[in-house]
Order: structure tokens, then sequence, then C-alpha cells
């Protein structure tokens, strides 16, 4: 794991740019991190695409797990992260810092812009990550955006899938769509403010279902949910199940 990263997951601080030490906010769980570690890792991931840096806590679990070859590129897409109020340029900074400097591209648009840029220059995607605007009107977009520039057989996680906006979006993606859920983490975990021993042996007992069952949508509560596409998109022009 790069030091940056640790930093973050051990002690719940970050550093600015001129080198002051922050708390960060927003950040996925490890069991999060875990999850799209496990996915990239299946899928040998090159290409991979992500809504809402923040303090880049994802990405630097994306980019960590990146498989590297010429080809290696995390398009990272987030409107707010330059701003002073907001995330300060600190996500992209710590990218830099990790050394990912190289495979990152940062798009600074609203992700329905983003990702429908992406897909105008023919981008493909091995993986994606949706973490940005949370409502759930934004996600269903942010989905529908990322379906068109992800690869047959590739993963999307939608983090916070516990939140009704998510959990309904993925409610629709195993009702109508040809993706197969294949699992979720279940609990959120940050060792800095956690006595959960546990989560520091072993976060992949938190993942579950991996690679296996039903998308159970409410009976079960997922920190973060991963579908994997299936085949594209052959409904018919009326197709609607209810979700
Ligand atoms: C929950 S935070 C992401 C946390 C991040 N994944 C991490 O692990 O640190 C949500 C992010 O979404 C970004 N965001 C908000 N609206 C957005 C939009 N329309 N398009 C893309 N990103 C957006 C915010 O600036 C914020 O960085």
């Amino acid at each position: 794991m790069n030091p940056v990263l640790e930093e973050i997951l051990t002690t719940g601080n970050t550093k600015t740019a001129d080198g002051k030490t922050i708390k960060v906010n927003s950040q996925i769980s490890i069991e999060e991190g875990v999850l799209i570690q496990k996915c990239i890792d299946e899928l040998q991931a090159e290409v991979s695409v992500e809504i809402g840096l923040a303090f880049g806590t994802s990405a630097l679990f994306i980019c960590d797990a990146l498989k590297k070859t010429p080809h290696t590129k995390h398009y990272v897409i987030d409107p707010y992260q330059m701003q002073e109020q907001s995330y300060a340029g600190i996500g992209l900074n710590n990218l830099k810092r990790a050394g990912f400097g190289d495979i990152i591209e940062f798009i600074e648009k609203p992700s329905h812009l983003a990702l429908a840029m992406l897909e105008e220059k023919n981008v493909k995607a091995d993986f994606a990550f949706i973490d940005g605007w949370h409502t759930f009107d934004h996600t269903l977009i942010d989905f529908f955006l990322v379906d068109k520039i992800l690869k047959t057989d590739g993963i999307v996680i939608l983090d916070d899938s516990d939140w009704k906006s998510v959990e309904k979006v993925c409610s629709f993606i195993s009702k109508n769509r040809s993706y197969k859920f294949i699992g979720g983490s279940s609990q959120r975990s940050y060792l800095h403010n956690s006595d959960d021993q546990s989560s520091r042996k072993s976060p992949f007992n938190k993942i579950k279902n991996l690679f296996g069952k039903k998308y159970s949508g409410s009976k079960s509560k997922y920190g973060a949910t991963a579908f994997k596409k299936i085949s594209s998109d052959d409904r018919r022009w009326d197709h609607y199940a209810d979700f």
C-alpha cells in the first residue's frame, strides 16, 4: 500500500499542498477500498473511471490496484476538487505524491458532462466507481453514462448503496439491465477511529458474495455494491421492469 493512502487510513489525516495536516472527510471505508481492489484484480483492469475525488482515498485504492502497462489510465471526475472551500486540490496532490501523476486524467466538470465527453472520445473502461452527487437522478445518470463506456465484463461499483437514493439505482440495474450483482461491502470501518481490531486484520471478511448471489436490495445493506456488465444494452425500445 502506498504511504499516502496508509496515512489516511491509519490517522484519518492528510497533507495540504503546503504540508499542513488536515482531517480527511467523505472518504470511502477500508471495506469499500478492499472491494474496489478485489474487482480491479479480478479484471486485471488497466482503464478506470471515477466520479467524486474529494481527498483521493478511493482514487488511491484504485490507482494502487490497476495493472500498470503503457495503457493504464484512471479518469477522475470532480467539478469541486480545486475549490478552496471544498478540497483545494488536495485529492489531486495526493495522487501525485503517491506517484500516480502519470496515469491520472483529471476532468474538472460535473459527471454528466465529463462522462459524455469520454464517450465521445471513445474511451473504453474496465472498471468504474460512482461516488459523486448522491441523489437518485444524478446517480442513475452517472450509471447510464458509465455504461456507455464500460466494456462488457467490466465492473461498476456504486458507493453508499445503503442510501435510499443509491439503493434504488441498484434495484433499477438489477431488474432492468444486463448486469450481474457480484458483491457488496457490508460494513464501514475506519482504522483511525475504530476499536474494531478485526477490521485491521481482515477487511476481506466484510466483503460479501463476491462473484456469488443475486442482488437482494434492502434485505442486505451494502456500503458499496458491485455489478458486472454481462452484455451491451439490447432491450426493446419499450422495455420496462418495476424496480
Ligand atoms: C463522497 S465524496 C467522494 C469521496 C471519495 N470517493 C473518497 O473516497 O475520498 C463526493 C464527491 O463528489 C463530488 N461531486 C459532487 N457533485 C459532483 C458531480 N456533479 N460530478 C462529479 N463529482 C461530483 C464532490 O466534489 C465530492 O468530491
